[in-house]
């Protein structure tokens, strides 16, 4: 398996990659409290979805590619949190963050693909043969493009202008990989970010009326992310019919969330909690940019599994391990990756 994406799939790159220049806490319990026991490098309380992958496919744990693992023979995992499609620049040229961000743009994950391939092969035959046989994910990518947008208190429309080009990135990536033997890949879209705690704290503390949705999430944030997936799944459509002997999988990031959140019940979780975090540094939606898990005195929940989110801008291993099932079974994958890979 090879893996580029960002934090809801990234199994260390960015704790290695953000100390010390960014202030970290992902490294610190209570992070990796319900499966490792101790922080393991997961933005999450335990495994995240490609971690529950892996397991299904009887492949070790995706080593972090910034580990410098001596055994890559089995895959490794380019994710890094934060990580945009558009190439970072974008964005700090164009004053749309504050902060220096790290390099981690799918491109540069490409990089580091091409940069590793060595240790895994070393002959065009011996690569593409590889790895026709290997699983790759492409994404998800988009959440953090869309998020710099919003945060920087862009419009809609404005948010919406960016879907055809982090699309293009995707399918451009995608490509790349089918030119260099790749033959099953995964695609996953969006979730829906206008239910995370973090988006709706962010919303609630301007002075504005806001649309909030028959679940309470942002309807003009989940709007974008909708339009993401679709504009993903054309492109995908125009791959498959371009490269035939490819397997190409659209994983839906967007409705095993909204499931959840719409009847929390029944997945174990108390209806009151559906849109808090339970790692949180307090208010509405548990969620506190001065009081973040990780940081002292920020205490989580006692059972992650009856939350969706973890952190406010992450799920709970309960949540991966849904959307993972999804994924590999069915109903949240087109095709679902078992019945995919079996051919
Ligand atoms: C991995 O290797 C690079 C290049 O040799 C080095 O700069 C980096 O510190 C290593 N990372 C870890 C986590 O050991
Ligand atoms: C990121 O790294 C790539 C090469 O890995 C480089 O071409 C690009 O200019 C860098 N971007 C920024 C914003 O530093
Ligand atoms: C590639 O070739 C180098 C040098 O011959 C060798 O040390 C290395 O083990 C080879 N890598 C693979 C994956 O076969
Ligand atoms: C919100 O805007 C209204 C109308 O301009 C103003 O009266 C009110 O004080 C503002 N509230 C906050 C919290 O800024
Ligand atoms: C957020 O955290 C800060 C720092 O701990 C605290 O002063 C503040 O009261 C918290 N806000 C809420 C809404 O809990």
């Amino acid at each position: 398996m090879f893996t580029f994406g960002d934090s809801y799939i990234d199994t260390g790159n960015f704790v290695i990659m953000a100390a010390p220049a960014l202030p970290v806490w992902q490294d610190k319990p209570p992070y990796g409290m319900t499966f490792f026991g101790h922080p393991m490098g997961r933005i999450s309380d335990g495994r995240v979805i490609v971690d529950f992958i892996a397991e299904q496919l009887g492949l070790p744990l995706l080593p972090a590619s910034l580990q410098n693992s001596s055994d890559v023979s089995k895959g490794v995992n380019f994710a890094v949190g934060g990580a945009t499609a558009i190439d970072v620049g974008l964005y700090e040229r164009n004053k749309l963050v504050q902060l220096k961000l790290l390099n981690n743009s799918l491109n540069v994950q490409l990089g580091w693909f091409e940069r590793l391939k060595p240790s895994i092969c070393n002959t065009t035959k011996g690569c593409r043969d590889r790895f026709s046989k290997a699983l790759f994910f492409v994404g998800e990518f988009g959440v953090n493009d869309y998020s710099f947008l919003w945060s920087a208190g862009k419009t809609e429309e404005e948010v919406r202008s960016y879907v055809p080009k982090v699309v293009q990135k995707i399918a451009m990536a995608v490509e790349r990989l089918i030119n260099e033997g790749a033959a099953y890949l995964v695609v996953p879209g969006n979730p829906p970010i206008g239910c995370s705690p973090t988006m709706l704290t962010f919303r609630s503390s301007l002075n504005r009326t806001d649309n909030y949705d028959y679940i309470g999430c942002l309807n003009d944030i989940n709007r974008v992310a909708r339009r993401h997936n679709s504009f993903l799944r054309l492109a995908i459509g125009a791959l498959r019919v371009k490269y035939p002997h490819t397997t190409i999988i659209f994983a839906d990031f967007y409705h095993p969330i909204i499931s959840i959140i719409e009847k929390p019940n029944r997945f174990g979780v108390n209806g009151a909690d559906a849109l808090r975090a339970c790692c949180g540094g307090g208010g509405k939606y548990n969620w506190n940019a001065s009081a973040v898990c990780g940081m002292p005195g920020v205490t989580a929940c006692k059972n992650p599994s009856a939350f969706v989110n973890w952190d406010g801008g992450h799920f709970t291993e309960a949540t991966y391990r849904y959307i993972a099932e999804g994924w590999l079974h069915g109903p949240f994958a087109d095709p679902p990756i078992l019945s995919a890979i079996r051919h």
